[in-house]
């Protein structure tokens, strides 16, 4: 089965190729046609190709001058990828949204612009309250195509070899998106190498890569908290979220009251959704002008930054079991490096959640803006490096790798979604990457305490607060 799939995509990879070569004039501006122009606007429903364009061209192209170690002695010995799932159906919730939606366009929109006409008449309501969040097939080629990128980037540590000898580990949450992205990593490679003679197992730990869920404080606190998402909702019912309704409105020709802020979601979901599943650039769009998805955007952002980053000190500190787990494998191949044994094991790949990212990137200061987002600075964020179309699209990634440059010298370069970042603090060894110790000395404080069980419960003992 799995060589079957693997033929398709190898076939379907060919036609691509076919197809460039004969419109070779033709087809950037035809690709770019099929792009929404508010695609870089979506959020976490973002195509990671719009992160990393490249790609469109080549979805296998990889650059390995990024990496630029100090010395030429420099070796790979060690590799943390934290992955986001890939492109997945919506969940039951937006589907009510997208079909409620759906059906006062059918029934009461009377504009007559054609994208309009081809909603009402030919776009058919194809999502199902069943699908769930699910992984489409889209999300399957997104962690196939990423594995064997992976394996150009770091051939030293993610090679046949290894996977074979059982030191690349798969770590997975328990949800089936997720489990089926863990599937899909481990199928690109094994169809890279055309391995059928032996299988690779995952583990599932919902407590490292769904943290969220068992940080009670976190639920009580934010997750189940309606007060905790004022500024967001004070911004969907604020000035620049009304008048993008009224311009969906006027495009529509309904009243204004009838497109709620709940609406103005859907369609954009509808916009995003179609062109991450199905690579189209759906009528959909045509309900939002640059400006509108900017407004989305940042309604979307909102929302990240109080429920998973730094509205809240508890999302960031609900990822300490993840921190200390990443540090703890880090710290075991900087040891056996150091004490000239093997290191045991060289990766591990753990596939969780938008929701397991964030915090992540939050807790090691990630994307920190020197104002909150909040519901009447919409204006003063414009230049915000707090933006999750750029963090947190399908297949999102942090990755951790662990050099030996000769003589004792261990150094840690992170890449988040395939490019170099600096650790936030440590930026005057921006030209090369961090000595380990010097990263390990910047997240003390966090190494020495960061307790989940700690952090997580309700009342915290006085002399921990
Ligand atoms: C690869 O990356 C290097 C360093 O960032 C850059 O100078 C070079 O232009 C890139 N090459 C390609 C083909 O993109
Ligand atoms: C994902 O896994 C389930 C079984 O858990 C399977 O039914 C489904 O077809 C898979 N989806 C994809 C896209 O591989
Ligand atoms: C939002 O933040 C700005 C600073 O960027 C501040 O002046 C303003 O009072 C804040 N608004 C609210 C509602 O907290
Ligand atoms: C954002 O950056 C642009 C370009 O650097 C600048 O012109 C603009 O004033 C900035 N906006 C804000 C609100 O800081």
């Amino acid at each position: 089965m799995p060589i079957i799939l693997w033929k398709i995509v190898a076939l379907h990879l060919t036609t691509i190729t076919t197809f460039s070569y004969c419109f070779r004039n033709d087809v950037t501006s035809d690709d770019n046609l099929q792009i929404p122009a508010i695609a870089k606007y979506f959020s976490t429903k973002g195509r990671y190709e719009e992160v990393n364009p490249y790609l469109i061209e080549d979805i296998l192209a990889v650059n390995r001058s990024i990496l630029q170690p100090p010395s030429a002695q420099c070796r790979e010995i060690h590799l943390t990828a934290i992955i986001r799932h890939g492109t997945r159906y919506p969940t039951t919730k937006n589907v009510k949204k997208m079909l409620k939606l759906y059906d006062l366009v059918k029934t009461s929109a009377s504009g007559k612009q054609n994208w309009l006409h081809e909603i009402q008449t030919q776009w058919t309501m194809w999502y199902t309250e069943d699908m769930d969040g699910r992984l489409v097939q889209k999300g399957v080629s997104d962690h196939k195509h990423l594995a064997v990128r992976l394996s150009k980037l770091f051939p030293s540590l993610i090679s046949e070899q290894k996977l074979r000898s059982g030191l690349i580990q798969f770590i997975t949450s328990s949800k089936h998106r997720c489990i089926n992205s863990t599937i899909s990593f481990k199928a690109g490679l094994t169809e890279l190498w055309d391995i059928k003679d032996q299988e690779f197992d995952h583990a599932v730990n919902d407590a490292l890569m769904r943290f969220f869920d068992k940080c009670t404080r976190f639920v009580q606190e934010v997750d189940n908290n309606p007060s905790a998402l004022t500024e967001v909702d004070k911004f969907k019912q604020g000035p620049e979220m009304k008048r993008v309704q009224e311009k969906i409105a006027d495009r529509l020709r309904v009243p204004y009251n009838t497109i709620t802020d709940d609406m103005a979601e859907a369609a954009f979901y509808l916009c995003a959704y179609e062109f991450a599943i199905k690579t189209v650039n759906s009528p959909w769009c045509q309900l939002f002008d640059e400006v509108d998805a900017q407004v989305m955007e940042y309604a979307n952002d909102l929302k990240q930054f109080w429920k998973r980053a730094y509205g809240y000190d508890i999302n960031s500190k609900s990822s300490c079991i993840l921190f200390h787990d990443v540090f703890s494998r880090l710290d075991k191949a900087a040891n056996e490096k150091t004490s000239g044994q093997q290191v045991t094991e060289a990766v591990t790949v753990q596939v969780g959640h938008a929701e397991t990212l964030l915090p992540l990137l939050t807790l090691l200061g990630f994307f920190k803006d020197t104002q909150a987002l909040n519901s009447t600075n919409y204006a003063a964020q414009t230049n915000r490096t707090f933006r999750t179309s750029h963090m947190l699209p399908y297949a999102a990634n942090l990755i951790l790798v662990l050099y030996d440059c000769g003589g004792g010298d261990l150094r840690l370069q992170p890449l988040l979604n395939e490019k170099p970042v600096t650790f936030p603090g440590l930026g005057d060894q921006q030209a090369s990457m961090p000595l380990y110790q010097n990263v390990r000395e910047h997240y003390r404080e966090l190494l020495q305490g960061c307790d989940f069980e700690n952090e997580c419960q309700l009342f915290k003992h006085p002399e921990e607060v």
